[in-house]
Protein backbone atom coordinates (compact mmCIF):
# COMPACT_ATOMS: atom_id res chain seq x y z
CA UNK A 1 0.00 0.00 0.00
CA UNK A 2 1.09 3.50 -0.28
CA UNK A 3 2.42 5.75 2.11
CA UNK A 4 0.13 8.94 3.26
CA UNK A 5 2.98 11.53 3.22
CA UNK A 6 0.40 13.93 4.57
CA UNK A 7 -0.92 11.57 7.47
CA UNK A 8 2.31 10.33 8.29
CA UNK A 9 3.52 13.49 8.63
CA UNK A 10 1.37 15.29 10.85
CA UNK A 11 1.93 11.71 13.20
CA UNK A 12 5.93 12.06 12.69
CA UNK A 13 6.77 15.63 13.07
CA UNK A 14 5.43 18.77 15.21
CA UNK A 15 3.78 20.83 14.35
CA UNK A 16 5.87 24.05 14.56
CA UNK A 17 7.67 22.98 11.31
CA UNK A 18 5.21 23.89 9.22
CA UNK A 19 5.12 24.17 5.43
CA UNK A 20 4.08 25.79 2.63
CA UNK A 21 2.84 22.65 0.56
CA UNK A 22 1.75 19.01 1.26
CA UNK A 23 3.71 18.31 -2.14
CA UNK A 24 6.91 16.65 -2.20
CA UNK A 25 9.61 16.80 -4.17
CA UNK A 26 11.13 14.60 -6.57
CA UNK A 27 13.80 15.96 -8.28
CA UNK A 28 14.94 19.89 -8.92
CA UNK A 29 16.88 20.95 -11.79
CA UNK A 30 18.04 24.54 -11.94
CA UNK A 31 14.92 26.73 -11.44
CA UNK A 32 12.54 23.55 -12.02
CA UNK A 33 11.24 21.70 -9.29
CA UNK A 34 9.38 18.54 -9.69
CA UNK A 35 7.05 16.88 -6.88
CA UNK A 36 6.39 13.21 -6.49
CA UNK A 37 3.41 13.40 -8.38
CA UNK A 38 5.06 14.57 -11.65
CA UNK A 39 3.90 18.01 -11.65
CA UNK A 40 6.55 20.88 -12.19
CA UNK A 41 7.05 24.19 -9.88
CA UNK A 42 8.95 27.30 -11.38
CA UNK A 43 11.02 27.85 -7.83
CA UNK A 44 11.27 31.27 -7.16
CA UNK A 45 12.13 30.71 -3.69
CA UNK A 46 15.22 28.86 -4.27
CA UNK A 47 15.29 27.57 -0.92
CA UNK A 48 14.66 30.73 1.13
CA UNK A 49 17.93 32.58 -0.78
CA UNK A 50 20.29 29.41 -1.15
CA UNK A 51 20.58 28.14 -4.80
CA UNK A 52 21.58 31.17 -6.15
CA UNK A 53 23.59 28.98 -8.39
CA UNK A 54 20.34 26.80 -9.10
CA UNK A 55 19.53 23.32 -8.31
CA UNK A 56 21.66 20.62 -9.46
CA UNK A 57 24.39 22.73 -10.98
CA UNK A 58 26.67 20.42 -12.42
CA UNK A 59 29.94 21.73 -11.52
CA UNK A 60 28.17 21.92 -7.70
CA UNK A 61 27.28 18.07 -8.53
CA UNK A 62 30.76 17.10 -9.48
CA UNK A 63 32.60 19.02 -6.41
CA UNK A 64 30.56 17.37 -4.03
CA UNK A 65 30.77 13.51 -5.69
CA UNK A 66 34.68 14.20 -5.83
CA UNK A 67 34.73 15.12 -2.03
CA UNK A 68 32.53 12.36 -1.26
CA UNK A 69 35.01 9.96 -2.54
CA UNK A 70 37.72 10.97 -0.74
CA UNK A 71 36.44 11.46 2.80
CA UNK A 72 33.36 12.85 4.61
CA UNK A 73 34.89 14.08 8.04
CA UNK A 74 37.63 14.76 10.39
CA UNK A 75 36.57 18.06 12.21
CA UNK A 76 38.90 20.67 11.25
CA UNK A 77 40.07 21.06 14.35
CA UNK A 78 41.85 17.28 14.86
CA UNK A 79 43.13 17.60 11.01
CA UNK A 80 42.40 20.17 9.27
CA UNK A 81 41.67 20.43 4.87
CA UNK A 82 42.74 22.35 2.06
CA UNK A 83 39.56 23.04 1.19
CA UNK A 84 38.66 25.05 4.40
CA UNK A 85 41.60 26.64 3.84
CA UNK A 86 41.43 27.89 0.28
CA UNK A 87 37.67 28.96 0.84
CA UNK A 88 38.82 30.58 4.02
CA UNK A 89 41.22 32.83 1.96
CA UNK A 90 39.04 33.18 -1.16
CA UNK A 91 36.30 34.51 1.18
CA UNK A 92 38.80 37.38 2.74
CA UNK A 93 39.99 38.27 0.00
CA UNK A 94 36.23 39.30 -1.63
CA UNK A 95 34.86 40.62 1.29
CA UNK A 96 34.37 44.35 0.63
CA UNK A 97 37.12 46.67 1.93
CA UNK A 98 40.86 46.05 1.69
CA UNK A 99 41.45 45.96 5.23
CA UNK A 100 43.47 42.02 5.99
CA UNK A 101 40.91 39.43 6.49
CA UNK A 102 40.33 35.93 8.72
CA UNK A 103 37.20 33.52 7.78
CA UNK A 104 36.32 30.39 9.90
CA UNK A 105 33.14 28.57 9.21
CA UNK A 106 29.68 26.98 11.17
CA UNK A 107 26.77 25.21 10.26
CA UNK A 108 23.93 27.81 9.73
CA UNK A 109 23.79 32.03 9.33
CA UNK A 110 22.15 31.82 13.52
CA UNK A 111 25.04 30.06 14.88
CA UNK A 112 27.15 32.37 11.92
CA UNK A 113 25.31 35.43 13.94
CA UNK A 114 25.92 33.50 17.09
CA UNK A 115 29.61 34.34 16.64
CA UNK A 116 30.01 37.71 14.96
CA UNK A 117 28.49 38.43 18.68
CA UNK A 118 30.84 36.17 20.51
CA UNK A 119 34.39 38.01 18.53
CA UNK A 120 32.52 41.52 19.13
CA UNK A 121 32.30 40.90 22.91
CA UNK A 122 35.75 39.22 23.24
CA UNK A 123 37.61 42.18 20.91
CA UNK A 124 35.25 45.11 22.33
CA UNK A 125 34.68 43.57 25.76
CA UNK A 126 31.44 45.11 25.96
CA UNK A 127 28.10 43.15 26.41
CA UNK A 128 25.47 44.99 24.28
CA UNK A 129 24.31 44.56 20.92
CA UNK A 130 21.82 46.64 19.11
CA UNK A 131 19.78 45.65 16.08
CA UNK A 132 17.23 46.86 13.88
CA UNK A 133 13.64 46.63 13.87
CA UNK A 134 12.05 43.90 11.02
CA UNK A 135 15.53 42.39 11.74
CA UNK A 136 15.95 38.57 11.72
CA UNK A 137 19.22 36.80 12.64
CA UNK A 138 18.07 33.70 13.29
CA UNK A 139 16.40 31.24 15.70
CA UNK A 140 19.05 30.20 18.68
CA UNK A 141 18.09 32.12 22.29
CA UNK A 142 20.46 34.42 21.02
CA UNK A 143 19.64 35.46 17.66
CA UNK A 144 15.82 35.00 18.19
CA UNK A 145 16.59 37.92 20.40
CA UNK A 146 18.09 39.65 17.72
CA UNK A 147 15.20 38.94 15.88
CA UNK A 148 12.63 41.23 15.72
CA UNK A 149 9.09 39.63 14.21
CA UNK A 150 7.28 37.87 17.68
CA UNK A 151 4.92 35.89 15.93
CA UNK A 152 5.85 32.89 14.60
CA UNK A 153 9.94 33.51 15.59
CA UNK A 154 9.98 34.46 19.44
CA UNK A 155 5.87 33.91 20.67
CA UNK A 156 6.31 31.85 24.04
CA UNK A 157 10.06 30.92 23.46
CA UNK A 158 11.43 33.37 25.72
CA UNK A 159 13.11 34.52 28.04
CA UNK A 160 16.05 35.88 25.67
CA UNK A 161 19.45 37.13 26.22
CA UNK A 162 19.98 40.56 27.86
CA UNK A 163 21.77 43.19 26.44
CA UNK A 164 20.09 43.47 23.29
CA UNK A 165 18.57 46.85 22.25
CA UNK A 166 16.89 47.69 18.89
CA UNK A 167 16.44 50.71 17.17
CA UNK A 168 14.01 51.34 13.63
CA UNK A 169 15.54 50.64 10.47
CA UNK A 170 15.34 52.99 7.58
CA UNK A 171 11.97 51.34 6.14
CA UNK A 172 11.49 54.11 3.77
CA UNK A 173 7.74 53.01 2.76
CA UNK A 174 6.63 53.23 6.45
CA UNK A 175 9.15 55.53 7.34
CA UNK A 176 9.58 55.42 11.45
CA UNK A 177 10.00 59.30 11.28
CA UNK A 178 7.41 59.91 8.86
CA UNK A 179 10.37 62.29 6.63
CA UNK A 180 10.61 61.29 2.77
CA UNK A 181 14.09 60.41 1.17
CA UNK A 182 16.22 62.77 0.04
CA UNK A 183 14.62 65.45 1.69
CA UNK A 184 15.22 63.59 4.90
CA UNK A 185 19.01 63.36 4.83
CA UNK A 186 18.69 59.97 5.76
CA UNK A 187 18.01 61.13 9.28
CA UNK A 188 17.00 58.04 10.50
CA UNK A 189 20.73 57.00 10.45
CA UNK A 190 20.77 59.35 13.82
CA UNK A 191 18.45 56.91 15.83
CA UNK A 192 21.71 55.02 16.46
CA UNK A 193 22.93 58.21 18.10
CA UNK A 194 19.90 59.39 19.81
CA UNK A 195 20.37 55.83 21.36
CA UNK A 196 23.10 56.78 23.44
CA UNK A 197 20.99 58.85 25.18
CA UNK A 198 18.08 56.93 25.89
CA UNK A 199 18.67 53.16 25.36
CA UNK A 200 22.07 52.26 26.13
CA UNK A 201 25.54 53.59 27.19
CA UNK A 202 28.08 53.70 23.41
CA UNK A 203 30.60 52.25 25.68
CA UNK A 204 28.92 49.30 26.56
CA UNK A 205 27.85 48.30 23.11
CA UNK A 206 29.95 45.65 21.57
CA UNK A 207 28.12 45.84 18.14
CA UNK A 208 25.77 47.13 15.97
CA UNK A 209 24.19 44.02 13.80
CA UNK A 210 22.35 45.09 10.14
CA UNK A 211 21.33 43.27 7.05
CA UNK A 212 22.32 45.51 4.00
CA UNK A 213 18.93 44.82 2.65
CA UNK A 214 16.54 43.70 5.25
CA UNK A 215 15.56 39.77 3.65
CA UNK A 216 12.63 38.37 6.33
CA UNK A 217 12.01 41.86 7.21
CA UNK A 218 10.28 42.50 3.96
CA UNK A 219 12.68 43.43 1.22
CA UNK A 220 13.82 46.79 2.57
CA UNK A 221 16.33 48.57 0.95
CA UNK A 222 18.11 51.59 3.37
CA UNK A 223 18.93 54.75 0.90
CA UNK A 224 22.75 54.91 0.01
CA UNK A 225 24.21 56.83 2.16
CA UNK A 226 22.64 54.71 4.89
CA UNK A 227 24.84 52.35 6.33
CA UNK A 228 28.00 54.57 5.89
CA UNK A 229 26.60 57.03 8.73
CA UNK A 230 25.55 54.07 10.73
CA UNK A 231 29.63 52.67 10.20
CA UNK A 232 30.96 56.17 10.78
CA UNK A 233 28.56 56.41 14.36
CA UNK A 234 30.14 53.23 15.29
CA UNK A 235 33.83 54.12 14.56
CA UNK A 236 33.16 57.16 16.71
CA UNK A 237 32.68 54.52 20.09
CA UNK A 238 35.01 51.81 19.39
CA UNK A 239 31.82 49.50 18.20
CA UNK A 240 31.99 46.73 15.82
CA UNK A 241 30.31 46.77 12.76
CA UNK A 242 28.53 43.49 11.41
CA UNK A 243 26.92 43.05 8.29
CA UNK A 244 24.81 40.27 8.43
CA UNK A 245 24.71 38.90 4.62
CA UNK A 246 23.48 35.50 4.44
CA UNK A 247 20.47 36.41 2.24
CA UNK A 248 22.00 39.52 0.66
CA UNK A 249 25.45 37.28 -0.34
CA UNK A 250 26.80 35.63 -3.14
CA UNK A 251 25.13 37.88 -6.04
CA UNK A 252 21.85 38.19 -5.28
CA UNK A 253 21.92 42.09 -5.11
CA UNK A 254 24.10 42.65 -8.02
CA UNK A 255 27.24 42.57 -6.16
CA UNK A 256 28.86 39.60 -4.67
CA UNK A 257 28.00 41.20 -1.40
CA UNK A 258 25.40 43.95 -0.59
CA UNK A 259 27.65 45.98 1.51
CA UNK A 260 29.72 46.63 -1.60
CA UNK A 261 26.47 48.96 -2.84
CA UNK A 262 26.90 50.83 0.41
CA UNK A 263 30.49 51.32 0.07
CA UNK A 264 30.94 49.49 3.49
CA UNK A 265 33.61 47.76 4.74
CA UNK A 266 32.29 45.70 7.57
CA UNK A 267 34.48 45.07 10.47
CA UNK A 268 32.46 41.28 10.35
CA UNK A 269 30.50 39.91 7.81
CA UNK A 270 28.31 37.01 8.39
CA UNK A 271 27.11 34.66 5.33
CA UNK A 272 25.32 31.19 4.86
CA UNK A 273 22.93 30.31 2.67
CA UNK A 274 24.15 30.41 -0.78
CA UNK A 275 27.69 30.00 -0.47
CA UNK A 276 26.86 26.12 0.16
CA UNK A 277 24.19 25.68 -2.51
CA UNK A 278 22.05 23.55 0.11
CA UNK A 279 25.26 21.72 1.88
CA UNK A 280 25.05 23.41 5.18
CA UNK A 281 27.66 26.27 5.52
CA UNK A 282 28.53 29.73 7.04
CA UNK A 283 30.89 31.99 7.67
CA UNK A 284 32.31 34.63 9.40
CA UNK A 285 34.61 37.27 7.59
CA UNK A 286 36.27 39.87 9.54
CA UNK A 287 38.63 42.97 10.17
CA UNK A 288 42.17 40.58 11.47
CA UNK A 289 42.59 42.40 14.09
CA UNK A 290 39.07 41.49 15.69
CA UNK A 291 38.77 38.24 14.38
CA UNK A 292 42.71 37.35 16.52
CA UNK A 293 41.50 38.86 19.31
CA UNK A 294 39.77 35.64 20.28
CA UNK A 295 42.73 33.08 22.35
CA UNK A 296 43.26 29.85 20.41
CA UNK A 297 40.09 26.68 20.77
CA UNK A 298 37.32 29.89 21.60
CA UNK A 299 35.65 29.28 18.69
CA UNK A 300 34.91 26.76 16.68
CA UNK A 301 32.62 23.42 16.51
CA UNK A 302 32.46 19.73 15.39
CA UNK A 303 31.23 20.40 12.00
CA UNK A 304 31.78 23.88 10.87
CA UNK A 305 33.26 23.85 7.21
CA UNK A 306 32.52 20.20 6.47
CA UNK A 307 35.26 19.04 3.63
CA UNK A 308 31.31 18.46 1.36
CA UNK A 309 30.23 22.09 1.66
CA UNK A 310 33.81 23.78 1.57
CA UNK A 311 34.48 22.04 -1.45
CA UNK A 312 30.89 23.35 -3.07
CA UNK A 313 31.45 26.90 -1.59
CA UNK A 314 34.63 27.33 -3.57
CA UNK A 315 32.64 25.79 -6.84
CA UNK A 316 29.74 28.19 -5.83
CA UNK A 317 32.97 31.12 -5.56
CA UNK A 318 33.70 30.15 -9.36
CA UNK A 319 30.29 29.43 -10.85
CA UNK A 320 29.59 32.99 -9.60
CA UNK A 321 32.58 34.55 -11.42
CA UNK A 322 32.15 32.30 -14.79
CA UNK A 323 28.77 32.62 -15.19
CA UNK A 324 28.79 36.13 -14.07
CA UNK A 325 25.95 35.73 -11.61
CA UNK A 326 26.06 39.09 -9.95
CA UNK A 327 25.28 41.16 -13.31
CA UNK A 328 22.66 38.41 -14.41
CA UNK A 329 21.05 39.50 -10.80
CA UNK A 330 21.04 42.95 -12.44
CA UNK A 331 19.24 41.60 -15.48
CA UNK A 332 16.65 39.60 -13.20
CA UNK A 333 15.91 42.43 -11.51
CA UNK A 334 15.35 44.89 -13.94
CA UNK A 335 12.69 41.88 -15.41
CA UNK A 336 10.91 41.48 -12.42
CA UNK A 337 11.04 45.09 -11.63
CA UNK A 338 9.62 46.02 -14.59
CA UNK A 339 7.00 43.58 -14.21
CA UNK A 340 6.13 44.55 -10.58
CA UNK A 341 6.06 48.21 -11.62
CA UNK A 342 3.40 47.13 -14.78
CA UNK A 343 1.81 45.44 -12.33
CA UNK A 344 1.17 47.85 -9.52
CA UNK A 345 0.15 50.96 -11.63
CA UNK A 346 -2.58 48.18 -12.54
CA UNK A 347 -3.58 47.07 -9.00
CA UNK A 348 -3.87 49.38 -6.39
CA UNK A 349 -2.75 46.39 -3.50
CA UNK A 350 0.52 46.66 -4.59
CA UNK A 351 1.61 49.17 -2.02
CA UNK A 352 5.41 49.19 -2.91
CA UNK A 353 7.72 48.00 -5.11
CA UNK A 354 11.69 47.81 -4.12
CA UNK A 355 14.70 45.77 -4.44
CA UNK A 356 18.62 45.59 -4.96
CA UNK A 357 19.64 43.48 -8.12
CA UNK A 358 17.27 40.17 -8.15
CA UNK A 359 16.31 40.59 -4.57
CA UNK A 360 12.93 42.00 -5.35
CA UNK A 361 9.53 42.19 -3.34
CA UNK A 362 6.37 43.94 -3.51
CA UNK A 363 4.48 44.91 -0.63
CA UNK A 364 0.90 44.32 -0.38
CA UNK A 365 -1.96 46.73 1.08
CA UNK A 366 -5.49 47.16 1.71
CA UNK A 367 -5.60 50.73 0.33
CA UNK A 368 -2.40 52.59 -0.78
CA UNK A 369 -3.30 55.27 1.05
CA UNK A 370 -3.60 53.71 4.70
CA UNK A 371 -1.20 51.14 4.04
CA UNK A 372 -3.00 48.28 5.83
CA UNK A 373 -1.28 44.98 5.37
CA UNK A 374 -2.79 42.85 3.48
CA UNK A 375 -1.89 39.95 4.99
CA UNK A 376 -4.97 37.53 4.21
CA UNK A 377 -4.53 38.38 0.77
CA UNK A 378 -0.86 37.90 0.29
CA UNK A 379 -1.75 34.46 2.10
CA UNK A 380 -3.97 33.83 -0.53
CA UNK A 381 -1.96 34.93 -3.47
CA UNK A 382 1.00 32.43 -2.41
CA UNK A 383 -1.41 29.72 -1.89
CA UNK A 384 -2.86 29.87 -5.68
CA UNK A 385 0.82 30.66 -6.86
CA UNK A 386 1.36 27.10 -6.05
CA UNK A 387 -1.27 25.50 -7.63
CA UNK A 388 -0.66 27.71 -10.68
CA UNK A 389 3.08 26.15 -10.64
CA UNK A 390 5.27 28.84 -8.93
CA UNK A 391 6.99 28.54 -5.65
CA UNK A 392 7.23 31.68 -3.88
CA UNK A 393 7.67 32.86 -0.55
CA UNK A 394 6.43 35.90 1.73
CA UNK A 395 8.60 38.08 4.65
CA UNK A 396 7.40 41.07 6.10
CA UNK A 397 6.38 41.96 9.51
CA UNK A 398 2.99 41.99 8.78
CA UNK A 399 3.37 38.75 6.12
CA UNK A 400 2.77 40.96 3.63
CA UNK A 401 5.44 41.13 1.35
CA UNK A 402 5.96 38.78 -2.09
CA UNK A 403 9.37 38.14 -2.45
CA UNK A 404 11.67 36.54 -5.24
CA UNK A 405 14.88 34.65 -4.57
CA UNK A 406 14.66 32.85 -7.90
CA UNK A 407 18.13 30.71 -9.01
CA UNK A 408 20.48 33.61 -10.76
CA UNK A 409 20.65 31.00 -13.44
CA UNK A 410 17.25 31.08 -14.21
CA UNK A 411 16.39 30.64 -17.93
CA UNK A 412 15.23 34.06 -19.44
CA UNK A 413 12.12 32.10 -20.66
CA UNK A 414 11.05 30.07 -17.56
CA UNK A 415 11.68 33.87 -15.40
CA UNK A 416 9.37 35.34 -18.23
CA UNK A 417 6.79 32.46 -17.89
CA UNK A 418 7.09 33.31 -13.90
CA UNK A 419 6.36 36.46 -14.13
CA UNK A 420 3.21 35.74 -16.38
CA UNK A 421 2.20 33.31 -13.56
CA UNK A 422 2.44 35.83 -10.79
CA UNK A 423 0.22 38.43 -12.88
CA UNK A 424 -2.77 35.75 -13.97
CA UNK A 425 -2.58 34.68 -10.35
CA UNK A 426 -2.96 38.16 -9.18
CA UNK A 427 -5.94 38.96 -10.93
CA UNK A 428 -7.39 35.12 -10.11
CA UNK A 429 -7.11 36.12 -6.77
CA UNK A 430 -8.51 39.32 -6.35
CA UNK A 431 -11.51 37.97 -8.69
CA UNK A 432 -12.20 35.31 -5.51
CA UNK A 433 -12.52 37.85 -3.21
C1 LIG B 1 19.80 37.83 7.33
C2 LIG B 1 19.71 36.47 7.94
N1 LIG B 1 20.47 36.16 8.99
C3 LIG B 1 20.43 34.95 9.56
C4 LIG B 1 19.57 33.98 9.10
C5 LIG B 1 19.53 32.64 9.78
O1 LIG B 1 20.08 31.69 8.93
P1 LIG B 1 19.82 30.11 9.23
O2 LIG B 1 18.38 29.86 8.94
O3 LIG B 1 20.77 29.42 8.29
O4 LIG B 1 20.17 29.89 10.66
C6 LIG B 1 18.74 34.26 8.01
C7 LIG B 1 17.79 33.25 7.51
O5 LIG B 1 16.87 33.51 6.78
C8 LIG B 1 18.81 35.53 7.41
O6 LIG B 1 18.03 35.86 6.38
Amino acid sequence: METDFVKLRAEALPRGVATATASLVASAKNATVTDTEGREYIDFAGGIGVLNVGHSHPKVMAAAHAQLDRFAHTCVHVMGYEAYIRLAARLNEKAPGDSPKRSYFVNSGAEAVENAVKIARCATGRPGIVVFENAFHGRTNLTMGLTSKISPYKRDFGPFTPEIYRIPYAYCYRCPLNLKYPACKVECAELLRRGFENLFQPDKVACVIAEPVQGEGGFIVPPLEYHSRLKAICEEHGIVFVADEVQTGFGRTGKLFAMEHYGVEADIMTTAKSLGAGYPIAGITGRAEIMDAVHPGGIGGTYGGNPLSCAVGLTVLDIMEEENLPERANEIGRRVGDRFSAMQRRFPQIGDVRGLGAMIGMELVTDPVTKEPATALTKAYRARLFENGLMSIVAGTYDNVVRTLMPLTIEWDTLDRGLDIMEETFVQVLAAG
